[in-house]
């Protein structure tokens, strides 16, 4: 008989440091029970460290083939119903991009300038704004990467404002009507 897999109904959440990625993530685990893929996450436990320590032992470069290498086989995997949560600079390849399209419904967390530095000013966890002028290097990053949010998402929320269940509601349902819709 002649199988064919279904396509895959994983959620994809993507957008700069600070936009609460992680946090609307854990409210869709907890509303649909499907697993939470925390990507920064798994590439911490692999490597045994923190992100800060992989930044500071091995370079940035080497924390991008691990994250790589994660979504390749996040992509291999034959589980189709997952939340999975990326870290912000996930969109800097051609080919992440097409991988992270092709897994699902993917969807652009966005805040103000003014939101993501108050959001990620209170931690230490982000070695791309370990820097004398914080705000500068954050407006440089989104200037190469908001056209790659845009092309890969199918859908953008401006977060602020709203709290993690108006955010999770809000994709719930347009995911719903993205993967009822789509052509097979
Ligand atoms: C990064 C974002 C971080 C983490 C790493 C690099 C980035 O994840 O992957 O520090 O390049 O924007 P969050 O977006 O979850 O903070």
């Amino acid at each position: 008989m002649n199988e064919t897999a279904s396509p895959p109904e994983n959620i994809v959440l993507i957008g700069f440091m600070g936009c609460g990625k992680s946090t609307v993530g854990r409210e869709l685990h907890q509303r649909l029970g499907y697993p939470l893929v925390d990507m920064d996450q798994l590439i911490e436990e692999r490597a045994g460290k923190p992100i800060t320590a992989i930044f500071a032992d091995e370079g940035e470069a080497a924390f991008r083939e691990m994250e790589a290498d994660v979504l390749r086989e996040l992509a291999r995997s034959k589980e189709t119903r997952r939340i999975i949560s990326t870290g912000g600079g996930v969109v800097g390849t051609a080919e992440n991009r097409g991988l992270l399209k092709n897994l699902g419904y993917v969807v652009w967390l966005d805040a103000p300038l003014p939101v993501i530095m108050e959001r990620t000013g209170k931690s230490r966890g982000r070695p791309l704004l370990h820097t004398g002028n914080p705000a500068a290097k954050i407006q440089a990053l989104l200037e190469i990467r908001e056209p790659l949010y845009q092309q890969t998402a199918h859908l953008k929320l401006d977060t602020a404002g709203l709290d993690s269940g108006e955010l999770a509601t809000g994709i719930l349902e347009c995911a719903r009507y993205f993967f009822t819709h789509r052509p097979s």
